[in-house]
């Protein structure tokens, strides 16, 4: 029989730096699917960068074109795409994925994700570290609620990748 992830896009939710897109990666390649990231996909139909489509055409004109690049994507076999942080913030979104595939919530401690952001950005603002923070409280019950699994990414790729193969229904 076939499992019923085998027809069905993969989608990995969560906060910026919980690890979507390296887990997406490794995850395609074990199910030997293709991979996208929604952020990399909308900047190479644009031409533009996601930063300057949101500071000059705005957030809502950004919402829209991942709900855009998400319709124009499923129309391909069966995938794994990597999503923004704030893409279910979208209800509309949220609707076109769940009808697609299944929702996958990669989650990572806050802590976590501050201590890896300190490496590349340093030193990190005291008010983006609450904004971090504000931000996942915010946010967490949504990635919850809208997503079909809730895996954590806390230890090592290939665990996490292994988790979610496991927890695919
Ligand atoms: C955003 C997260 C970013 C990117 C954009 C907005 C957000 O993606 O889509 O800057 O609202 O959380 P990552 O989660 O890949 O950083």
């Amino acid at each position: 029989y076939l499992r019923e992830h085998m027809h069905q896009h993969i989608f990995l939710i969560g906060m910026p730096g919980a690890g979507k897109t390296t887990v997406g990666k490794a995850l395609s390649k074990e199910l030997n699917r293709d991979f996208y990231d929604l952020d990399l996909t909308i900047q190479e139909k644009t031409g533009k960068s996601i930063q300057n489509i949101i500071i000059y055409d705005g957030e809502e004109k950004f919402r829209q074109h991942e709900y855009d690049a998400i319709r124009e994507l499923i129309r391909n076999k069966p995938s794994v795409i990597a999503t923004g942080g704030g893409t279910v913030l979208s209800e509309k979104t949220v609707q076109i994925m769940r009808n697609n595939g299944i929702i996958v919530f990669v989650n990572r401690d806050v802590t976590q994700i501050l201590d890896d952001l300190d490496l590349e950005i340093r030193p990190l603002l005291k008010e983006s570290i609450e904004y971090i923070f504000r931000l996942y409280e915010e946010r967490y019950p949504l990635y919850e609620s809208v997503s079909h699994i809730k895996i954590g990414n806390e230890s090592n790729i290939s665990d996490t990748v292994q988790a979610i193969i496991e927890a695919l229904p």
